[in-house]
Protein backbone atom coordinates (compact mmCIF):
# COMPACT_ATOMS: atom_id res chain seq x y z
CA UNK A 1 0.00 0.00 0.00
CA UNK A 2 1.10 3.93 -0.40
CA UNK A 3 2.03 5.63 2.03
CA UNK A 4 0.08 8.83 1.77
CA UNK A 5 2.58 11.50 2.95
CA UNK A 6 2.21 15.22 3.03
CA UNK A 7 4.08 17.99 3.62
CA UNK A 8 3.61 21.38 5.52
CA UNK A 9 6.23 23.60 4.20
CA UNK A 10 7.14 27.11 6.07
CA UNK A 11 9.77 29.16 7.46
CA UNK A 12 8.44 28.73 11.39
CA UNK A 13 10.72 31.54 12.98
CA UNK A 14 9.36 30.65 15.12
CA UNK A 15 6.78 28.13 15.04
CA UNK A 16 2.79 29.30 16.43
CA UNK A 17 -0.43 27.90 17.32
CA UNK A 18 -1.84 28.35 14.25
CA UNK A 19 1.07 26.40 12.67
CA UNK A 20 0.67 23.53 14.98
CA UNK A 21 -3.38 23.27 14.25
CA UNK A 22 -2.79 22.65 10.83
CA UNK A 23 0.08 20.63 11.93
CA UNK A 24 -2.17 18.25 13.95
CA UNK A 25 -5.13 18.65 11.11
CA UNK A 26 -3.14 17.65 8.54
CA UNK A 27 -1.68 14.21 10.60
CA UNK A 28 -5.27 13.04 10.67
CA UNK A 29 -5.95 12.87 7.25
CA UNK A 30 -2.01 11.46 5.94
CA UNK A 31 -0.29 8.44 7.00
CA UNK A 32 3.13 10.56 7.32
CA UNK A 33 3.42 14.69 7.57
CA UNK A 34 7.00 16.07 7.05
CA UNK A 35 7.16 19.57 8.39
CA UNK A 36 9.61 21.53 6.43
CA UNK A 37 11.57 24.10 7.48
CA UNK A 38 13.06 26.50 4.67
CA UNK A 39 16.32 27.58 4.86
CA UNK A 40 16.32 30.91 3.20
CA UNK A 41 20.08 32.69 3.78
CA UNK A 42 18.53 36.06 2.09
CA UNK A 43 16.09 36.24 4.74
CA UNK A 44 17.43 37.23 8.21
CA UNK A 45 15.74 35.23 10.96
CA UNK A 46 15.41 35.24 14.83
CA UNK A 47 15.99 31.44 15.06
CA UNK A 48 18.75 29.02 13.52
CA UNK A 49 17.11 26.53 11.38
CA UNK A 50 18.46 24.10 13.74
CA UNK A 51 16.44 25.41 16.64
CA UNK A 52 13.42 25.85 14.59
CA UNK A 53 13.69 22.34 13.78
CA UNK A 54 14.11 21.51 17.90
CA UNK A 55 11.38 23.74 18.52
CA UNK A 56 9.04 22.07 15.91
CA UNK A 57 10.04 18.65 17.13
CA UNK A 58 9.10 19.22 20.75
CA UNK A 59 5.94 20.85 19.57
CA UNK A 60 4.53 18.22 17.52
CA UNK A 61 5.83 14.90 19.84
CA UNK A 62 2.50 14.16 20.55
CA UNK A 63 1.84 13.16 16.57
CA UNK A 64 3.05 10.41 16.39
CA UNK A 65 3.32 10.09 12.28
CA UNK A 66 5.08 14.22 12.04
CA UNK A 67 8.32 14.26 11.31
CA UNK A 68 10.65 17.49 11.00
CA UNK A 69 13.04 18.32 8.26
CA UNK A 70 14.85 20.86 6.22
CA UNK A 71 14.76 22.10 2.63
CA UNK A 72 16.62 24.11 0.48
CA UNK A 73 15.52 25.03 -3.27
CA UNK A 74 12.58 23.33 -4.97
CA UNK A 75 9.25 22.43 -2.43
CA UNK A 76 8.85 20.26 -5.30
CA UNK A 77 12.15 19.09 -5.61
CA UNK A 78 11.91 18.63 -2.08
CA UNK A 79 9.04 16.17 -2.54
CA UNK A 80 10.17 14.12 -5.42
CA UNK A 81 13.06 13.04 -3.14
CA UNK A 82 10.70 12.29 -0.52
CA UNK A 83 8.23 10.31 -2.01
CA UNK A 84 5.72 13.45 -1.13
CA UNK A 85 2.31 13.76 -2.97
CA UNK A 86 0.78 16.54 -1.15
CA UNK A 87 1.35 20.07 0.22
CA UNK A 88 -1.02 21.91 3.08
CA UNK A 89 -1.14 25.09 3.66
CA UNK A 90 -3.47 27.03 6.46
CA UNK A 91 -5.37 29.47 4.56
CA UNK A 92 -5.68 32.18 7.22
CA UNK A 93 -8.01 35.10 5.27
CA UNK A 94 -8.74 35.84 1.75
CA UNK A 95 -5.44 37.91 1.57
CA UNK A 96 -3.55 34.54 1.97
CA UNK A 97 -5.38 33.00 -1.05
CA UNK A 98 -3.98 35.11 -3.94
CA UNK A 99 -0.64 34.03 -3.67
CA UNK A 100 -1.55 30.72 -2.23
CA UNK A 101 -3.10 29.91 -5.49
CA UNK A 102 -0.38 30.83 -7.76
CA UNK A 103 1.96 28.41 -5.71
CA UNK A 104 0.03 26.13 -5.56
CA UNK A 105 -0.92 26.44 -9.41
CA UNK A 106 2.88 26.77 -10.11
CA UNK A 107 3.69 23.66 -8.24
CA UNK A 108 1.39 21.56 -9.88
CA UNK A 109 2.42 22.57 -13.13
CA UNK A 110 5.91 22.00 -12.29
CA UNK A 111 5.69 18.69 -10.86
CA UNK A 112 2.30 17.21 -10.53
CA UNK A 113 2.08 17.69 -6.87
CA UNK A 114 -0.82 19.47 -5.38
CA UNK A 115 -1.83 21.49 -2.44
CA UNK A 116 -4.50 20.94 -0.46
CA UNK A 117 -6.17 24.22 2.08
CA UNK A 118 -7.36 23.75 5.00
CA UNK A 119 -9.10 26.77 6.93
CA UNK A 120 -7.29 28.26 9.85
CA UNK A 121 -8.98 28.14 12.72
CA UNK A 122 -10.46 31.29 13.15
CA UNK A 123 -8.66 31.36 16.72
CA UNK A 124 -5.78 31.96 14.88
CA UNK A 125 -6.46 33.66 11.30
CA UNK A 126 -4.78 36.83 12.97
CA UNK A 127 -2.05 35.22 13.49
CA UNK A 128 1.86 34.97 12.11
CA UNK A 129 5.53 34.30 13.05
CA UNK A 130 6.09 38.41 11.81
CA UNK A 131 3.69 39.47 14.01
CA UNK A 132 4.50 37.55 17.42
CA UNK A 133 7.78 38.48 16.89
CA UNK A 134 6.70 42.17 16.62
CA UNK A 135 4.80 42.20 19.61
CA UNK A 136 7.30 40.27 21.63
CA UNK A 137 9.87 42.43 20.84
CA UNK A 138 8.11 45.48 22.02
CA UNK A 139 7.28 43.22 25.05
CA UNK A 140 3.85 42.57 24.32
CA UNK A 141 2.58 38.88 25.61
CA UNK A 142 2.48 36.54 23.08
CA UNK A 143 2.14 33.55 25.80
CA UNK A 144 -1.25 32.63 24.47
CA UNK A 145 0.00 32.39 20.66
CA UNK A 146 2.97 30.29 20.50
CA UNK A 147 3.69 27.14 23.03
CA UNK A 148 5.17 27.72 26.05
CA UNK A 149 8.48 26.26 25.63
CA UNK A 150 8.71 28.44 22.64
CA UNK A 151 7.62 31.60 24.45
CA UNK A 152 10.37 30.74 26.60
CA UNK A 153 12.93 30.45 24.01
CA UNK A 154 11.57 33.95 22.65
CA UNK A 155 11.55 36.23 25.73
CA UNK A 156 14.86 34.84 26.08
CA UNK A 157 15.99 35.94 22.79
CA UNK A 158 14.75 39.34 22.78
CA UNK A 159 16.01 40.12 25.80
O1 LIG B 1 6.36 30.43 6.14
P1 LIG B 1 6.58 31.03 4.78
O2 LIG B 1 7.89 31.78 4.72
O3 LIG B 1 5.40 31.84 4.32
O4 LIG B 1 6.70 29.77 3.76
C1 LIG B 1 6.89 29.98 2.39
C2 LIG B 1 7.28 28.67 1.67
C3 LIG B 1 8.45 28.02 2.33
C4 LIG B 1 6.10 27.71 1.73
C5 LIG B 1 7.60 29.03 0.20
O5 LIG B 1 8.43 30.13 0.17
C6 LIG B 1 8.26 27.90 -0.57
O6 LIG B 1 7.64 26.91 -0.90
N1 LIG B 1 9.57 28.08 -0.87
C7 LIG B 1 10.40 27.09 -1.51
C8 LIG B 1 10.89 27.57 -2.88
C9 LIG B 1 9.91 27.20 -3.96
O7 LIG B 1 9.57 26.04 -4.17
N2 LIG B 1 9.43 28.24 -4.67
C10 LIG B 1 8.45 28.10 -5.72
C11 LIG B 1 7.06 28.17 -5.11
S1 LIG B 1 5.85 28.08 -6.37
Amino acid sequence: MVTRRAVCPGSFDPVTNGHLDIIGRASKLFDEVIVAVLINKSKSQLFTVEERIEMLAECSAEYGNVKIDSFHGLLVDFCRDRGIQAIVKGLRAVSDFDYELQMGQMNHSLAGVDTLFIPTNPLYSYLSSSLVKEVATYGGDVSSLIPESVNSRLVERLR
